[in-house]
C-alpha cells in the first residue's frame, strides 16, 4: 500500500485529481470506477475544475459506480445516478451512455443485476482505476463487516450504522432504502489500480483498522492489503491513529526524492 498522508481534504483532492489526469492523459479510453458520499465531492469539483480548463476530457471514458440504492427512481434527486449527474456527469463531457451503476431496470429481477454488471464491467475491459471512500465501520461500497472477502455485485442490506449516517440525505426515514446493489469486494480488487480517500477524525480508527490491523471481514476495506496497487490518501486527521505514521512519511520522503534525482538526470 502508498499511503500518503496530506495536510487536508483540499490537498487530498488535488493528488486525487492528478492521478485522475494522468490516467486520461495516458488512456482517454479509460475505465473508471466511481464512488458517492461526501468524502468525492471535492475531488470530483477538481476535476470538474480541470475539465474547464482543458486539462482532462472524458469524452472517451466509460464509468461504474460502486452502487445504488435499491428500489429508487433513477430521477429521485438521492439516487446515487442523480448524485453522479450533479457532482461529475452534467458538467464535464462524459458520454452518459457510457455511465453505470448496478440499477435494476423496471421489471428487472434484482438477483440478475449483480451478474449483469460484472459481465458488463468485464466487457468494457475491467476497471482501470477504482475511487473508493470508507465507511466509519470500514465498509468499501456498501460491503458492510462480514461481507465475504470474495462477494461480487449482489443486493447488501446496510446496517443501522450506515443508515444513520446517510439519513441526513433524506427528508424522512420512511423514504430512505435499506437494501443496496453493491459492487462486491471481490469486484472491487479486480480493478488495476485502486485509490482509497479518506478525510476527517471520524474515519481515524477505520482507517487504522484498515491499513494496519488484520485481513478480516469485519473491517471490509482491510481486504485491500492482498491488492498490489492501492494508494491510501488521507488527510491528517484520518491518519490520526497511525502507529507507522512516521514511516509512511519517510516512504513518501524517500519516493519524492528518487523521483526529484531522476528528473534532475
Ligand atoms: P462518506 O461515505 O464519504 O460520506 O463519509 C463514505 C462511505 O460510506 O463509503
Amino acid at each position: 500500500m502508498d499511503i500518503v498522508i496530506l495536510k487536508d481534504s483540499d490537498q487530498v483532492a488535488a493528488y486525487g485529481a492528478a492521478l485522475f489526469r494522468r490516467l486520461l492523459h495516458d488512456k482517454p479510453d479509460a475505465v473508471l470506477g466511481l464512488a458517492t458520499g461526501g468524502t468525492p465531492i471535492a475531488l470530483y469539483r477538481r476535476l470538474i475544475a480541470d475539465y474547464s480548463d482543458a486539462m482532462l476530457s472524458f469524452r472517451e471514458a466509460t464509468t461504474f459506480n460502486l452502487d445504488e440504492y435499491l428500489g429508487i427512481d433513477p430521477r429521485d434527486p438521492q439516487s446515487y445516478r442523480s448524485y453522479m449527474r450533479r457532482e461529475l456527469f452534467d458538467p464535464v463531457d462524459i458520454d452518459i451512455a457510457n455511465t453505470f451503476l448496478p440499477e435494476c431496470a423496471a421489471g428487472e429481477n434484482p438477483l440478475d443485476v449483480g451478474p449483469r454488471y460484472e459481465q458488463l464491467i468485464r466487457s468494457k475491459g475491467g476497471i482501470d482505476l477504482q475511487i473508493l471512500g470508507i465507511g466509519q465501520n470500514g465498509h468499501i461500497g456498501f460491503n458492510e463487516p462480514t461481507s465475504s472477502l470474495v462477494s461480487r455485485t449482489r443486493i447488501k442490506t446496510l446496517t443501522r450504522e450506515t443508515l444513520a449516517a446517510n439519513r441526513r440525505y433524506f427528508d424522512a426515514p420512511a423514504l430512505q432504502p435499506q437494501l443496496a446493489i453493491t459492487m462486491g469486494i471481490a469486484s472491487i480488487m479486480d480493478a488495476r489500480d485502486i485509490v482509497l480517500l479518506a478525510t476527517g477524525s471520524r474515519k481515524a480508527d477505520a482507517v487504522r483498522q484498515s491499513i494496519e490491523g488484520p485481513v478480516s471481514s469485519m473491517w471490509p476495506a482491510s481486504a485491500l492489503q492482498m491488492h498490489e496497487r492501492v494508494t491510501v490518501l488521507l488527510d491528517d486527521a484520518a491518519a490520526s491513529q497511525l502507529a507507522q505514521r512516521d514511516y509512511y512519511d519517510w516512504v513518501q520522503q524517500q519516493k519524492q526524492e528518487l523521483l526529484n534525482e531522476r528528473g534532475g538526470a
